[in-house]
């Protein structure tokens, strides 16, 4: 089975649940503590031995592309102030033998439309897709979450999502699918449907933003029209690629934080903010003196 090298990141989205902090910058370039989300997507694909990020981009988003460029003058200053470590940081935001290419995608038409624009860069290949919004932590000692999944994909060679329970009340927020019991952790879906209401929904069981995919799924977001909120919709291409091939669920390891959510993405500045090493300890001792 080929392995993966190429990831898609798509960051197209106007990210309108943080205004007014999203109205001039990319809500993924949004900090958990010092580093934007999508840094934390891109080590995570890193992690997976991915070397091709495609990051599909829109206005507002030159952000994205200038993290993961050289930043000359910014490195001029920290070595004439002599501030090595940060030097450092700065430099060593993408390792050398990683690739970045943008694609822009013209019109938000949807997540499915997004990733369609990948295809000229993926062309053959199987590839990933990482919604930078669904941070993921693993414990320390732990493999990242795409790293179990491209392992599995490797094994058997078809297409997986990343799943996991979901109250019932939030399923008009997800893919949801219906599956059958296959090994420990992974499960075939039987089917696959965007943001049912709770009274329709097949299962609580919710795709969240990891997938490893066959190229074949281009040829069925080609034909797609448009699905629910009006958006060409990923999860309709997968219910569709369901009909050709075997489509895999993944109960991965580890914690999802929907960064998309204030909520979220307040929970997750708190874990991260415990487990960082120069905040950590005094922060935790800070959260157990509150009220
Ligand atoms: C997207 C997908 C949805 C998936 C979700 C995970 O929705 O369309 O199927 O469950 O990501 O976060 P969005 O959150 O962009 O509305």
């Amino acid at each position: 089975m080929k392995k993966i090298r190429k990831a898609v990141f798509p960051v197209a989205g106007l990210g309108s649940r943080f205004l007014p902090a999203t109205k001039a910058q990319p809500k993924e370039m949004l900090p958990i503590v010092d580093k934007p989300l999508i840094q934390y997507a891109v080590e995570e694909a890193v992690a997976a031995g991915i070397t091709e990020m495609i990051f599909i981009t829109g206005r507002n988003k030159r952000a994205i592309e200038d993290h993961f460029d050289k930043a000359y003058e910014l490195e001029v200053e920290l070595e004439a102030a002599g501030k090595a470590a940060l030097l450092e940081f700065v430099r060593n935001v993408i390792p050398k033998n990683i690739t970045c290419i943008y694609i822009r995608q013209s019109a938000p038409l949807g997540l499915g439309h997004a990733v369609l624009c990948a295809r000229p860069v993926v062309g053959d290949e199987p590839f990933a897709v990482l919604l930078a919004d669904d941070f993921m932590d693993v414990d320390a000692g732990q493999t990242p979450v795409l790293a179990q999944m491209t392992a599995v994909f490797e094994r058997e060679g078809a297409s997986l999502l990343a799943v996991q329970e979901v109250p019932r009340a939030d399923t008009k927020q997800y893919g949801i699918v219906s599956v059958t019991p296959y090994r420990a952790n992974l499960e075939q879906v039987d089917s696959i449907v965007e943001k049912p209401a709770p009274e329709n929904a097949p299962s609580t069981l919710a795709v969240v933003g990891r997938y490893v995919l066959t190229n074949r799924i281009f040829d069925y977001l080609e034909g797609l029209g448009k699905g629910a909120g009006g958006e060409i919709q990923l999860t309709d291409g997968i219910a569709a690629l369901m009909q050709a091939e075997r489509v895999l669920a993944y109960r991965y390891t580890g914690t999802r934080y929907d960064c998309g959510s204030k909520l979220g993405y307040l929970k997750a500045t708190v874990a991260m903010g415990r487990k960082h090493p120069e905040t950590g300890p005094e922060f935790s001792k800070y959260l157990l003196q509150i009220k």
